[in-house]
Formats: structure tokens, sequence, C-alpha cells
């Protein structure tokens, strides 16, 4: 599963405070969804924190959600353990701080055996990157015999990951728009998407528990026919 984990900044300015405090809730919700996931039956959960697009916000507004980041890097590492939660940053290391890649390799490295739940921050990342990447891993290997499968493995390594990268089966977007926004574009080629005008800062376990009903309730036909169909 993956959410874009949207609407932090117009949910504090509906409420007259500043978009910074609404990243700071953000966080909290952050906190909910990877406690309630595993029980749910959810195995991966991959969160878009920060694209690489997001640069071009404000400094202030940057520099908050890296603070954010960091501390939540720090602080929530005995948690994660309790909860045999194995986390991963994906993305790019080399514009963020020395202090938050510390704090990445730190948690990652402290968290690398637990195998509850994966999850997996994208930070700094772009899908289209990736893809790029990978389709020059791929060129410099050679070409010949690229399939979708070592494709797969390409984005993975275009990853930092050992293995294939991951399907999403489930997407879910928080916020009210209805847009991928350069989010795991190779992953979600058979994602079901859910939408919800919930801001990220309201979301809950609830919800999470909600749109995994409604996943479970659709009919996934990977491009054929049911068996009820005929
Ligand atoms: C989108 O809301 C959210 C982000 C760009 C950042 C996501 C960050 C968090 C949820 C906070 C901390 C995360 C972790 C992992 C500790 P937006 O600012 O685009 O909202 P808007 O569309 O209302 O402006």
């Amino acid at each position: 599963m993956a959410i874009i984990m949207d609407g932090n900044g117009r949910w504090a300015v509906a409420r007259g405070r500043p978009r910074e405090w609404g990243h700071r809730q953000g966080a909290r919700a952050v906190r909910r969804v990877v406690e309630a996931a595993p029980d749910l039956g959810i195995g991966t959960l991959t969160l878009y924190a920060f694209s690489s697009d997001n640069w071009q916000r404000p400094a202030h507004e940057v520099r908050t959600l890296m603070r954010l980041f960091r501390s939540y890097l720090r602080r929530e590492v005995p948690e994660l353990l309790e909860n045999g939660v194995r986390l991963e940053v994906l993305g790019r290391r080399d514009r963020l701080s020395p202090e938050l890649v510390r704090a990445i390799t730190a948690a990652e490295t402290a968290t690398a055996a637990a195998s509850r739940l994966r999850l997996r921050l994208a930070v700094d990342y772009s899908s289209r990157d990736i893809l790029v990447s990978a389709a020059q891993l791929a060129a410099a290997a050679g070409g010949a015999n690229l399939d979708r499968d070592s494709f797969a493995a390409r984005v993975g390594e275009a990853m930092g990951l050992r293995e294939a990268t991951p399907e999403v089966d489930l997407l879910i977007r928080t916020g009210g728009e209805q847009r991928l926004s350069d989010f795991l574009l190779w992953e979600c080629a058979y994602a079901e998407l859910t939408f919800t005008s919930k801001m990220w800062p309201e979301f809950g376990k609830d919800d999470l528990s909600a749109a995994v009903r409604e996943f479970r309730a659709r009919d996934r036909r990977f491009g054929k026919v049911t068996a009820a169909a005929g």
C-alpha cells in the first residue's frame, strides 16, 4: 500500500494556523497509520513525504519539513522496533543535510531486522527520475533481454534496493486531489486508486481500515475477464 499524504497546508490555513502546523499534525497522522497498518494486514506501506518538486516551496516550509523528518527518524526508532517496523527511505540523499542523512542511516540500520511492517518513506523522491536512472542502468548493461521483470529489478536497483521494486496494490491520496504527482509510476501499473477529500492531518485508523475494506471488495482483473463474467 502507498499513500500520498496531501492537505496538511490547507487544513492548517482553514484553521487560521500556519502551514507548518499542519505538517506537524501530519506527522501525528503518520504515527497513527504506522501503528494501525500491521493489524490491517498491510505488509508494506510507502508514504510520500517530500517530492523532488517540493524543493520549490518556500524555504521556511522546506526547513520545517526536513526538521520534522529528522525528529521523526530520531525519536520514533524505539516505537518502530516495538511494533516490528523496518524503515527504509527512498529518494535522493545528496540534497539532504548531513544530519538528516545520518538520522536516516541510523534508523534504517536499527530497524533492519524487523519484519512485521516494511515502512518506506519517500523523501526527495521523483518517480520519473528513478525511471530515467533505471533506463540508464539497463542501457549500461547492454539492454539485451530487457523485459518487465528485469526492468523492475533495475528500478529497484535505481532505488538502492537489492530486489525488484515492489508493486503497489492500493494507493490512497488524501486532500481531495486526484493525481499521481510523480509517485511510484511503474509500481502503480495495476494499483487500485482511492481518493478521499479528508485532509491528511485528520486521517486515522478508521479511514485506513475503510480503504482496505474497499480495496478487498474491488474486482481486480489485471486486464483479464473475471470468471463470473465468463
Ligand atoms: C502535503 O500537504 C504534504 C507534504 C508535502 C508533506 C508530508 C509531510 C508530512 C505528513 C509530515 C511529516 C512526515 C513524516 C514522515 C514525519 P500539502 O502541504 O501539499 O498540503 P496542501 O495541498 O493543503 O498545501
